[in-house]
């Protein structure tokens, strides 16, 4: 028997807590700065509403179809043992994700304590970006940092579904929500901070003749909801009949949405406050932003909280990846929760290894002129989540029949269930491959 949410408040919590991660803090706040801000968030919205949930949704009720692991529920919604494969790509994609995301998340740890005990203040003076080169350049520490994450990661994944996953993040996801409201206001409050706002939340139109723009806003729409990874199978495997998907997934979307957007206003304001760059890349959050809390009064008091808050939103996103992977290890393999958590923990940890020392001993090995860890989240967030997607909505929208899909839903023949079905069997699929082939130079 497989194991249940207790409430649906816990499952709501634990899938906004596997939304909620890196992405909507680090990598929402770099890519939206790259990418013009107001133009970029549109988009990201649009993308969010029409293709992002109604994904959900499908992802969900194959897993609760299921009441298993992604593979058996692939199998079980395709029909043949065929679709399996499918379950079987998503987890090593997980596997994959996990194998760099826990190296960011493994820095935000390092910066947690760093600011916590003051060391980050001191040692790094005024020239921030020369102590994060040299830190993500050591051959030694990241790993260590990021062996440290996964293992608190196993630890709660070892825990179990109820005991573990969702206790965790009851706690967590309201704390973290109140964190970065706190912070935003704090930010807002700042003289000059009405331009960053206006960079986010104000588009500039000429903006949106650029095609990049939309590949990295699907990509970061996927990466950031968690779509494509199989998380919404495996936690919908979990659920119980009585929770209405619809309801469930738009609650996790919004509150994903939202989260992403109090995060940019917790930085941008202050980033232009103070006169720093707002596209800066991959180095916002661990350069421009802890030297602008230098500047700051109260700001090595806000250093630590911000570090936290990046850390913890990474951890509750590594569970729901590793617990991917870790309930095909126990369902498929036979393997005790227990021992398939440590398991997967070691395969993620030597996978991560190349990540880990990508700007370090392997510094030398580029692809496309950028280091390891960077190729694989491009690659990841950009082909491989929109990839997947696809494959769900094709399954879902075309293979399962009409009405059956409709009920697994919870829609029923309703007009809402209509448009659903028109954005997983056309929009999607679509506007997916559209924007991949256009990347790729096909089209
Ligand atoms: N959604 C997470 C974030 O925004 O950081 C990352 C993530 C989790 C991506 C789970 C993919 C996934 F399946």
């Amino acid at each position: 028997m497989v194991e249940q949410w207790k409430s649906r408040s816990g499952f709501i919590l634990a899938t906004i807590g596997a939304a909620v991660g890196l992405g909507n803090i680090w990598r929402f706040a770099y890519v939206a700065g790259e990418n013009g801000g107001g133009v970029f968030l549109m988009t990201y919205l649009f993308f969010v509403a029409l293709i992002g949930l109604p994904l959900v949704i499908a992802e969900l009720s194959i897993g609760r179809r299921g009441a298993s692991d992604t593979v058996t529920a692939f199998e079980v919604a395709g029909g043949s043992t065929r679709w399996r494969l499918i379950g079987w790509i998503m987890v090593g994609g997980a596997l994959l994700i996990l194998s760099y995301y826990s190296v960011i998340a493994g820095w935000a740890v390092r910066y947690f304590v760093g600011a916590l005990s003051g060391d980050l203040w001191q040692d790094a003076g005024e020239k921030y970006g020369a102590y994060f080169e040299g830190f993500i350049s050591n051959d030694f520490e990241p790993l260590f940092w990021q062996a440290l994450i996964l293992i608190v990661s196993g630890v709660v994944v070892a825990g179990g579904i109820q005991k573990g996953i969702e206790r965790l993040n009851l706690v967590l996801m309201p704390l973290l929500g109140l964190i970065v409201l706190g912070l935003a206001v704090f930010s807002l409050t700042l003289p000059g901070s009405g331009a960053g706002v206006r960079f986010l939340l104000a588009p500039d139109w000429s903006a949106f003749g650029r095609p990049s723009l939309y590949l990295a806003a699907l990509g970061q729409a996927f990466f950031s909801l968690g779509l494509g990874m199989a998380v919404f199978v495996t936690y919908g495997g979990y659920l119980s009949a009585s929770t209405r998907i619809p309801g469930a997934a738009a609650t996790v979307a919004a509150g994903d949405t939202v989260f992403a957007i109090v995060a940019g206003l917790a930085i941008f304001p202050a980033v232009f406050a103070l006169g720093g760059d707002p596209a800066a890349g991959p180095r916002l959050a661990f350069v421009v932003f802890p030297q602008i809390l230098l500047q700051l009064p109260g700001g090595t008091f806000i250093g630590p909280i911000f570090f936290f808050l990046l850390s913890a939103a990474a951890l509750t996103s590594m569970i729901s990846l590793l617990e991917v992977a870790v309930a095909c290890a126990s369902h498929r393999m036979g393997l005790a929760r227990n021992r398939g958590s440590w398991a997967i923990v070691a395969i993620v940890l030597a996978l991560g290894v190349p990540s880990a020392l990508s700007y370090g001993m392997l510094a030398e090995v580029k692809l496309l002129g950028q280091p390891i860890l960077d190729n694989i989240d491009q690659a990841v967030s950009n082909f491989v989540l929109p990839l997947s997607g696809l494959l769900v909505a094709v399954l879902v929208g075309w293979r399962i029949e009409r009405l059956r899909t409709l009920a697994d839903a919870d829609f029923g023949d309703t007009w809402l269930g209509a448009v659903w079905l028109w954005s997983i069997r056309t929009l999607a699929p679509i506007t997916i491959a559209v924007i991949l082939l256009r990347s790729l130079g096909v089209v």
